[in-house]
């Protein structure tokens, strides 16, 4: 049934909602950024949000590291100054980016759009990493897929090592590796990334861990709420 009536506001379709909290969540990680910051962007849907809500801002001075090619171009279309991370030193000062899953422990899924290797290198170097997402991207227990980056050379055997894994019809990651994802269950996400960690062959696994996030900005119908992660913003 649709009312058409003048003055009478209807339910936004979930697509519009997820949207709207996607904006909020970006802004509010915008907010953060400071004059003179060297910022990490990573990659996304959600990140496309907080490029624009950076660029609106009319920051000076800042330096962007990017993840990928599709938010370097983004970015750079909207004005924002991106540099190699090589050529930022020892730290950046923030590095904020999107998730596809955040567990309650916040243990993150990253990678449905397969940048997670330069995404968990940016949130490695920067010194607070910042989580944005929908109310939707929370679950009680994360679930697969895991996406995982793996070197052409010996790719059938590294998928075997990984097994249940499969490769991902896409193309390859900005530095020219094989994406697939892990299958099985995540029981424990610890143990789960030490194991996959530790498979030859793969280059990066798509669990981020508690210790690389400082915070998680999730945005819901009651507005966007700000967890701590283990990192301590310096
Ligand atoms: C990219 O590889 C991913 O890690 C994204 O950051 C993650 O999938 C979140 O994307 P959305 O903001 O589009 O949901």
């Amino acid at each position: 049934m649709t009312d058409e009536s003048p003055g009478v506001s209807l339910p936004l379709p979930p697509d519009s909602v997820i949207e709207a909290e996607k904006r909020a969540a970006a802004a509010a990680a915008a907010a953060l950024a400071q004059d003179g910051m060297c910022v990490g962007l990573g990659t996304g849907s959600t990140v496309a949000y907080l490029l624009a809500e950076l660029a609106n801002r009319g920051l000076r001075d800042m330096r962007y590291a990017s993840s990928s090619p599709a938010t370097t171009h983004a970015a750079t279309a909207l004005g924002l100054s991106v540099e190699s991370l090589d050529a930022f030193g020892d730290a950046l000062d923030l590095a904020i980016d999107g998730a596809d899953q955040i567990d309650p422990n916040a243990w993150l899924i990253k990678g449905g759009g397969a940048a997670h290797t330069r995404e968990k290198i940016l949130a490695s170097a920067a010194r607070r990493f910042v989580v944005i997402a929908s109310a939707a991207k929370a679950v009680q227990a994360l679930r697969p897929p895991v996406p995982v980056e793996i070197l052409r050379f010996g790719s059938s055997w590294t998928l075997h090592a990984l097994a249940p894994a499969e490769l991902r019809k896409c193309p390859p990651s900005p530095d020219g590796n094989l994406i697939g994802d892990y299958l099985g269950a995540i029981e424990d996400p610890a143990a789960l990334s030490a194991r996959l960690s530790a498979t030859t062959g793969l280059v990066e696994h798509g669990l981020f861990p508690p210790q690389l996030v400082s915070d998680i900005l999730i945005a819901g119908p009651q507005g966007v709420s700000h967890r701590r992660g283990a990192k301590a913003p310096v």
